[in-house]
């Protein structure tokens, strides 16, 4: 589904991106069940391995503010390729959204959509307890 609203404010969290390391500017935002869009920029560190990715930064914000449920993922970059979630992200977006639309959109603005299940086939999942978002 085209999601122009959800691409729109993953440009807009980009500007925020604070990348003087790498400096990859990332934007991403994500659809909440409440109807409200959550959105960050990459924040790095300068210990590299404390860089939080902008899908995370966006979606633990949601998390953070109440939201249970998602309906969509958009992540940009000023790239001709596309930035795909990386893995640690996969792993964050499969607990804490499940099999969720990840929209990737180029400098271009063409997109491409997967499913998470597609880019993170085989996920660890921790065993319910009935606190989980996505037992
Ligand atoms: N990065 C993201 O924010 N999202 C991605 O999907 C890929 C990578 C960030 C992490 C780091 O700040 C920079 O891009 C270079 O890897």
């Amino acid at each position: 589904m085209m999601r122009p609203r959800l691409i729109e404010a993953a440009r807009k969290a980009r500007r925020n991106s604070y990348s003087p390391y790498s400096r990859l500017k990332v934007g991403a935002a994500v659809a909440a069940g409440s109807g409200k869009v959550y959105s960050s920029g990459n924040v790095e560190n300068c210990c590299y391995a404390l860089t939080i990715c902008a899908e995370r930064g966006a979606l633990y914000h949601a998390v953070a503010c109440g939201e249970r449920r998602f309906t969509a993922l958009a992540v940009t970059a000023d790239t001709k390729e596309f930035v795909s979630p990386c893995g640690a992200c996969r792993q964050v977006i499969w607990e804490l959204a499940g099999d969720l639309e990840v929209v990737m959109v180029n400098r271009r603005g063409t997109t491409r959509t997967a499913r998470l299940s597609s880019l993170y086939p085989l996920p660890y999942k921790k065993k319910s307890k009935g606190r989980l978002l996505n037992p």
